[in-house]
């Protein structure tokens, strides 16, 4: 039996829960959250801080604040100041305070009864608790908006202003609320909101190169060395950020592609696995549209999906798909249509989403069209489209 071989060197770098070390491009708002939190290094009983972190999907807010955690204890740790940092996705505990603080204690006494206490209790058992053992800490409520829309502003308040009101004892614990759109806190009356806003670090999508950048530090920790090319990385950036500009769906993608790319034995990540990888997250062509093409689309389809199958390059000009078409009729026995012709065919078949065109300029006057492939496996658009001109012809 041959040796299994694969060209990930460590696959779990590219998984939901690992937290990289490093973050390109939020090196800002890491060091923003330091500052935000960089009393607990010095006086931690003497305040508490109230962050929100939002961005839309995939921007990195949970990465931001679980690097954080990590490297804020480990300045506490350097002081001897006994910080803790604790991550609750609110969601997973249906956005109910009890469930939440309930699971929070129970990481401190494993075996903390359930029944037995109202939210409010358990609130002051766990604040009872980091006295006892004198600990600081930093809670972390991602999907925070499932707590709001649960607990409303009572239960938020509660949480925010409980500990404040208590005389003589120390501050115990700060609150970073993670959530995508602000929206969800306009729920929230005047006063509890106001506790909350003081301090917003709103991440911004990020741009192709952006996740070009991401994906490439996290393609040299889970790959091996020269699997990886830079075509294949820029087409999954511009996947990615056609997708809003989603680290999460870019690292999916990578990871897809590395899988087929095993499967079939390949020392590369081709551009064809990262096809696969898209249209199987995404279908994004029915077979029905295909079927709906008029039989010249097909044949010019058809040679697009050749010329693709056979490169490694993530475009090829109008020119070479023209050539590739004319060998196709030649085969077909049939004349080809005129250039103009293949120019209209190439806007419909972009309307439709199967191809991406762009116009570069090349030289100082001369301009070009470029036509991309990157939703679909060109090997199964070829066997897609034979199948269908079989029939027809
Ligand atoms: N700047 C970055 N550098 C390296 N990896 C990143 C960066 N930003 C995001 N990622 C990675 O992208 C993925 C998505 O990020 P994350 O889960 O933090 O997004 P999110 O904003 O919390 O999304 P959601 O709103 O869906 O919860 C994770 O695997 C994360 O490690
Ligand atoms: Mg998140």
């Amino acid at each position: 039996m041959p040796r299994y071989r694969s060209i990930f060197k460590d696959e779990t770098k590219l998984d939901i829960s690992y937290v990289p070390s490093r973050l390109p491009h939020r090196d800002r708002e890491l060091r923003l959250l330091m500052e935000f939190f960089s009393f607990l290094l010095q006086f931690p009983a003497k305040m508490t801080q109230r962050v929100i972190i939002t961005g839309d999907i995939g921007t990195g807010k949970t990465a931001l604040s679980q690097r954080f955690g990590v490297d804020i204890i480990r300045e506490a740790d350097k002081n001897g100041t006994n910080l803790r940092y604790v991550h609750v996705n609110c969601r997973e505990y249906r956005g109910s305070l009890f469930m939440i603080l309930h699971h929070i204690i129970s990481l401190f006494y494993p075996n903390f009864p359930k029944r037995g206490y109202a939210a409010e209790e358990l609130l002051r058992n766990f604040l009872n608790i980091l006295d006892e053992e004198n600990i600081y800490l930093i809670l972390a409520l991602d999907e925070f908006d499932s707590l709001v829309e649960r607990e409303g502003s009572e239960g938020v308040y509660k949480l925010t202003r409980l500990q404040e009101m208590r005389q003589n004892k120390p501050q115990r614990f700060s609150i970073i609320c993670i959530l995508r759109d602000l929206k969800a806190i306009g729920a929230l009356d005047a006063s509890t909101r106001s506790t909350l806003q003081s301090n917003v670090i709103s991440l911004e999508k990020y741009s192709k190169e952006q996740l070009r950048d991401i994906l490439s530090d996290r393609a040299s920790l889970a790959f091996k060395t020269l699997t990886v090319s830079e075509e294949t990385l820029n087409l999954i950036a511009e996947l990615a950020s056609s997708e809003g500009g989603n680290a999460r769906f870019g690292i999916e993608l990578l990871w897809r592609a590395g899988k087929y790319a095993d499967a079939e034995n390949f020392d590369m990540v081709a551009l064809e696995c990262v096809r696969k990888a898209v249209s199987s997250i995404i279908p994004t062509v029915r077979k029905s549209d295909l079927a709906s093409l008029s039989f010249h689309e097909k044949l010019f389809l058809l040679s697009i999906s050749r010329r693709f199958k056979e490169s490694e390059n993530d475009h090829i000009s109008l020119s070479e798909a023209e050539k590739a078409y004319n060998i196709v009729c030649e085969e077909f026995n049939i004349e080809p249509n005129s250039h103009t012709q293949l120019w209209k065919y190439l806007h419909s078949l972009s309307s439709i989403g199967i191809i991406e065109t762009k116009v570069a300029s090349v030289g100082s006057r001369g301009r070009t069209t470029i036509i991309y492939l990157s939703r679909i496996p060109a090997r199964e658009l070829e066997k897609e489209l034979s199948a269908l001109l079989e029939k027809e012809a």
